[in-house]
Parts: C-alpha cells; structure tokens; sequence
C-alpha cells in the first residue's frame, strides 16, 4: 500500500533492532525513511538488503553539532529517537559516566533534538522518544534506564505543549524480541522470554512489528500528542 504524500521520517538510532523494523515498514508504505547513525559507515554495512537505498546521515545525540547539521536534511514528517545507552547494575556498582551517556541518549540528546529539528517539522509533525517498561515496572538494578525512560514520558508531555502544534509522543515497549536480548544466548533467552511471557497480560513477548505500528499510529494521527503509546502487553500492570 502506497501513500499519496510520502512521509519524511528521521529514525535517530535506527541503524539496528527496532529502527530496522520501522525503516522496512515506512518503505513498503512508499514513506522515504533516513537513518540516523553515530557510525554510519558501520551502519551502512549491517543494514539488511531491504534497506540498502534508505539515506544514513550522521546523528549522534551525545554530540550537538551532529543535531544542528539534521536540519538540511529536513524538512521531516517524523523526527524517532530510538537510542539507549545501558548503565544497568546494582546502585553500589554505577558509573557516573555511563548514568550521562544514558540520559545523553534517551533525555539530554532528545531535547537537543527538540530544538534544532522543530522548525523543521511540517504540519502535522511528530517526535517519537523511545520510553520503555522499566519505568513503570522497576526492578533491582534498572534504576538508570527506569529513571530515564520515566523521564522521557515527562518529556514528550512538555514538548507537547511547549513546540505546539508540532507533536510529542513517547512509545514504551514491554521487552521485544528485536536483537537486543541475543547477547543471552538462546537458553538464556528462551528462559528470559518464558517469564517474562508468563508475567504479562499478553501471555507473550513483543515483536518489533508490534512498535512499528505503534509508531505508525504516532505518526499518522495528529490527534495523539504528550502521551505515552504503551506497547507491552500490559507489562507495566501490576
Ligand atoms: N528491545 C526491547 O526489549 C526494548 C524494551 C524496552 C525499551 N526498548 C527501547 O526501544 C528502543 C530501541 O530498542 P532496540 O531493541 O531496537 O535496541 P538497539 O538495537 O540497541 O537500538 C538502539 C540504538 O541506539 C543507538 N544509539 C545509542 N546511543 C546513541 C547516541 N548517543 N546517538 C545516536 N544513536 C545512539 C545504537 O546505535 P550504535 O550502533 O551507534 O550503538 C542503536 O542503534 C531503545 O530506546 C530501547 O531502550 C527496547
């Protein structure tokens, strides 16, 4: 299916995972998605062949310069920032290094974001901030991403009003099999997905195809603004 207007849609991170997923489906429905990579040569080279013609600009969001440059690149529909840094571990064990490039990833660079690229949004215009489950369901050891992810809730809210009429939303996804469990192994994972399968509403994991119409929903209904799109099978739920 094919629009008659093709959208502009910036995936900040979305050299991998998630931002594959979304990439794919913007192509298939004629969107012209960019990618937006720390390492875009490196990206260039793991992107599957179904992507191989989608634009890789240079976006680091720990770095405003690369910030400021997106805005040749635009105008855009849809500005995602899917970019997690982890600083997970238990409270005795943080690094203040790794707690900044956490918030550098999912809050601080997402503002910058906000004010380089918002004169840059056409109507109807939309940023998408990556959130996710920990927020909402701590656990021992997730403080920092719970910590961010919360904030990044609070964050679309505000730039929701404050950038009107351009849009602000965040997706928070329950654990998806997008790749980034893969460093368990496939026991450890199989076991991982189990329980965590076993303790949500859904009775299942989330696939990537579940947040890209998610973000799908964001994009097209300019009706939905300064919400979070929780997209994790009742995870959050107690
Ligand atoms: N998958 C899940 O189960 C899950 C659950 C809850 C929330 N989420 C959230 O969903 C989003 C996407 O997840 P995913 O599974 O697709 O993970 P992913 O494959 O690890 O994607 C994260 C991307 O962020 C990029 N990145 C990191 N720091 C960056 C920076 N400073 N500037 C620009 N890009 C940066 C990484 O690129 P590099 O190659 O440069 O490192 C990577 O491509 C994340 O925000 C994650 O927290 C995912």
């Amino acid at each position: 299916m094919s629009n008659t207007t093709p959208k502009r849609i910036l995936l900040i991170g979305g050299g991998s995972g998630i931002g594959h997923a979304i990439a794919a489906a913007a192509l298939e429905r004629g969107d012209q998605p960019v990618i937006g990579a720390r390492d875009p040569q490196h990206t260039a080279s793991t992107l599957p062949e179904a992507l191989r013609d989608v634009p890789i600009v240079h976006a680091d969001l720990a770095d405003e310069y690369t910030l400021v440059d997106l805005q040749q690149r635009g105008p855009f529909d849809a500005v995602v920032s899917l970019a997690a840094a982890s600083a997970n571990g238990p409270i005795d064990a943080l690094d203040r290094t790794a707690i900044h490039n956490a918030f550098d990833a999912k809050v601080a660079g997402p503002l910058l974001l906000a004010k380089h690229l918002h004169g840059s949004m056409r109507p109807g215009g939309v940023f998408v901030f990556f959130s996710g489950v920990a927020a909402w369901k701590p656990a021992p050891g997730l403080s920092v991403m719970a910590t961010v992810n919360g904030a990044v809730a609070f964050m679309a809210e505000a730039l929701a009003v404050e950038l009107a009429p351009v849009r602000a939303v965040a997706i928070s996804p329950g654990i998806i099999d997008s790749g980034l469990w893969d460093f368990m192994g496939d026991d450890g994972k199989r076991d991982f997905f189990e329980a965590t399968a076993a303790a949500n509403p859904a009775r299942r994991v989330g696939t990537p195809a579940d947040i890209v119409g998610a973000v799908l929903l964001a994009v097209d209904n300019t009706f939905i603004t300064g919400t979070t799109l929780h997209v994790d099978g009742g995870g959050h739920l107690g």
